[in-house]
């Protein structure tokens, strides 16, 4: 189980506190409503120094799930979850911002709210899709006033302009309502993800059938009946978790890469991946391998993006922030999803990052220095670190990394052969063909850190901002190492 949950949060408020839209209110008085509140917290959140500059989060208030991500029209369109009223997790609203690039952002105004006057007290996560009529259409999970998540929700779908600046509530809502699964009780049903095989359009949704003891998360599908993507049939479980621990499973993300099918699963836990085969005949996925997306402590409820050339890039929420900032959560940076030549997932942070940098410095084929000299990295708490490290005779490596005069590391990560460790997390590392190099790429911004280590594993998780100049060490264990190549650039704002 995370902490800093928003379920049950978000779950309790609603039943708690009155509504804060009321009866009677348009769709723009309730939107106005909720960026007033969003803007009233900005000074607040711009002034803490914990908050980060080049990973997106709202304006102000609390965030979580990337919801609805979609390239259209030259742009890259982000949702998210945003609790507008305070910076703790409460009614959900979709946040919304856009790119053309990936590397700088803008925000737009607050793109889908609940709809109280028809019965809805939260807008919960889901995806974006252009449907067989050509119109932008918002998939999520609406939750009623008063009634529980866990077994009672529905999917239903909002339609937009051109541009995905405003949208409106479809008329067929709600486009998927239980009565679908006719005997069949599915739990904490939620997260819908469209996904097309054969020009026939399929979507998942998570779940649990045994009121979320564990044991029995699933994800559940869907086809769809009609262009307008109004009208489906349940088509079963595509899958059962196979972990006898996992509660539910949030946020299904189902998705073909390369010649893999994959399937992203967040229960209450580290997300867990899946490789395998999709029968889009039975409607059933069976999996080879398995794995986790992030061993860090922050990241969760990833969505996933189809970028024009074909290729995936994934974002997660990255929780664990302090509330009384006017600010709470982010996103992840927007990583690269690719599969090795043996067929294992990898991730690396997307390309255009590099717009980012700043003037860096670099230190090349430095065996001496390996042995505890500290590298004075730029002077700024915004930085990328890249290093490559060439382990030779050594059996391990070290790399602290401290801030100002404290002689305490402010992250220390340590790989010993086969494991690579960043605090309490641990993750298996093998390095490949040849045994010797760790790559890794180091991303401090403020209070976030996310760690990439040879494409393999990925360590997300929220630090203290570091004071004073922030140095460098690596250590070799065992024998002899060197770094064949040290970089580091100060990054800039997205904004
Ligand atoms: C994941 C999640 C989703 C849900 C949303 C509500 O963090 O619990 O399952 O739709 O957050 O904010």
């Amino acid at each position: 189980m995370i902490t800093s949950r928003p379920i049950l949060a978000s779950t309790l408020l609603a039943l708690l506190l009155p509504p804060i839209c009321t009866r009677g209110d348009t769709a723009s008085d309730a939107i106005a409503r909720a960026t007033a509140a969003v803007q009233a917290a900005v000074p607040r959140a711009q002034s803490d120094p914990a908050r980060p500059i080049f990973h997106v989060t709202a304006p102000a208030q609390w965030v979580n799930d990337p919801n609805g991500p979609i390239f259209h029209n030259g742009y890259y369109h982000l949702f998210y979850q945003l609790h507008p009223f305070s910076d703790q997790s409460g009614p959900k609203y979709w946040g919304h911002v856009r790119s053309r690039d990936l590397a700088k952002w803008e925000h737009l105004p607050i793109a889908v709210w609940p709809s109280v006057e028809a019965g809805e007290s939260e807008i919960w996560s889901g995806c974006c899709t252009i449907n067989g009529l050509g119109e932008p259409m918002i998939f999520y999970t609406s939750i009623a006033p008063g009634k529980p998540a866990q077994t009672h929700a529905e999917q239903w779908a909002a339609i937009g302009d051109k541009d995905f600046i405003t949208w409106h509530k479809s008329p067929a809502n709600p486009v998927l309502s239980e009565a679908l699964h006719g005997g069949t009780k599915i739990y904490e049903w939620r997260d819908p993800f469209i996904f097309n095989d054969h020009k026939r359009t399929f979507l998942v949704t998570g779940g649990n059938l045994n009121n979320t003891k564990g044991g029995q998360a699933t994800v559940n599908i869907y086809e769809a009946k009609n262009p307008g993507l109004t009208e489906w049939e349940y088509r079963g479980v595509l899958f059962q978790l196979p972990d006898p621990g996992a509660r539910t499973a949030e946020c299904p993300n189902f998705f073909k890469l390369e010649n893999e099918w994959v399937l992203f699963v967040s229960p209450y836990g580290k997300v867990q991946y899946f490789l395998g085969d999709f029968d889009a005949g039975t409607c059933r996925f069976k999996s080879r391998v398995n794995g986790l997306l992030d061993y860090g402590p922050n990241f969760y409820a990833p969505n996933t993006m189809q970028v024009p050339d074909g290729r995936r890039i994934v974002w997660g929420w990255v929780n664990g922030f302090q509330s009384g900032h006017g600010w709470n959560g982010c996103l992840s940076l927007p990583r690269l999803l690719s599969l090795s030549r043996d067929g294992a997932l990898r991730q690396s942070p997307a390309p255009q990052l590099t717009k980012l940098r700043g003037k860096g410095v670099a230190w090349r084929n430095m065996p001496k220095e390996i042995g505890g000299k500290s590298w004075v990295l730029p002077a700024t708490n915004t930085l990328e670190i890249s290093a490559n490290i060439d382990l030779q005779t050594a059996t391990g490596i070290t790399l602290d990394l401290k801030a100002g005069t404290s002689t305490e590391p402010r992250v220390t990560l340590n790989f010993s052969g086969s494991e690579i460790k960043l605090g309490d997390s641990r993750a298996p590392l093998d390095l490949g063909k040849d045994k010797r190099t760790l790559r890794l790429r180091i991303f401090v911004d403020r209070s976030v850190l996310e760690v990439f280590a040879n494409d393999k594993v990925c360590f997300t998780k929220t630090i203290p901002v570091f004071d004073g100049v922030p140095t460098l060490e690596i250590r070799a264990e065992g024998g002899m190492a060197s770094a064949k190549l040290v970089e580091a650039w100060p990054m800039g704002t997205i904004w």
